[in-house]
């Protein structure tokens, strides 16, 4: 299918970024990645050299997403068409590049408040990628480092800097009763095969954090059943155990950071394919299990 973009990077703002080391290293299985040219830690779960940048501030939430154009032209498309759609980027300087390992980046605001950058030629670490917490690895090649899950009130314009912009497909969309009159709305976007890189959930008020996860993708069913136990151990809340998305498919759990964003760990996720024509309602976010299991 057509692939131009994929997802390179996350920032994080927390008021201590050591608070997180042992949540992503000893319990998710990322690797410390390179810290940034302003020290910052960073975490990678592949060939890159960094994939979630934890900065030091009073956000307690992602502040910038890292969006890679796989060549010039790409870059160029892209910058296009969100100009096009209203959001013209703003060129980055010599030491935004620096900071962020990348050759090229210019950067916007999306409707949800995150600084979106699009960037070129991310750089790779210096070592490859090797977790003994995370064994089989994960699956990143061709379909960035995973996806994250953003909640706006912003939400429909939201959408239009996603698929008119960004250039993002929509995969199929969520419309679940939760209670009566109330409504949960979750569209998921792609582009590349995995089925979502984006996905964004009409929030009917402002929330304290619009980052509501960020997904890791395994190569080994067994990977999530280890990183469970891992998280299981520990005190952190458990919003949803493990059990089965209806929409993609993915066998996966999630766990709350100790920053109060949560993480899902997952496998097995359908694959978008060229004649892709499963853009649908669901009605359910799971076909089994993902109970809450534990407050935090
Ligand atoms: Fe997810």
């Amino acid at each position: 299918m057509r692939h131009e973009i994929e997802l390179a990077y996350l920032g994080i703002e927390v008021p201590d970024p050591t608070d997180l080391t042992p949540f992503f290293g000893e319990v998710i299985g990322l690797e410390p990645g390179e810290p940034t040219g302003s020290g910052a830690p960073t975490w990678r779960n592949d060939a890159k050299s960094r994939r979630l940048v934890i900065e030091r501030g009073a956000a307690n939430d992602a502040t910038y997403l890292g969006i890679e154009a796989l060549d010039a032209a790409a870059f160029d498309q892209v910058s296009d068409r969100l100009a096009a759609a209203g959001f013209p980027l703003t060129p980055g300087t010599e030491d935004d590049r620096a900071e962020r390992g990348v050759a090229r980046l210019a950067r916007t605001v999306a409707p949800w408040g995150v600084s979106v950058e699009l960037v070129g030629g991310l750089e790779d670490a210096a070592t490859p990628f090797s977790s003994p917490l995370m064994p089989g690895g994960f699956l990143t090649e061709g379909v960035g480092f995973g996806h994250v899950v953003f909640a706006t009130t912003a939400f429909d314009e939201s959408h239009a800097f996603v698929v008119d912009g960004l250039g993002l497909a929509q995969s199929d969309w969520l419309e679940m009763e939760l209670a009566p009159g109330i409504v949960l709305e979750v569209r998921f976007y792609h582009c590349n095969e995995r089925h979502h890189t984006l996905a964004l959930a009409r929030a009917p008020f402002d929330l304290p954090q619009v980052l509501h996860h960020v997904m890791f993708e395994t190569k080994d069913r067994d990977d999530v059943g280890a990183a469970f136990d891992r998280a299981w151990a520990t005190d952190l809340g458990i919003p949803n155990g493990l059990g089965r998305h209806d929409n993609d498919g993915t066998f996966s759990f999630y766990v709350a950071s100790p920053a109060g964003f949560q993480v899902e760990v997952g496998f097995g996720a359908r694959v978008i394919t060229d004649d892709w024509d499963d853009n649908r309602r669901y009605d359910r976010i799971s076909s089994w299990g993902h109970q809450p299991l534990r407050q935090p």
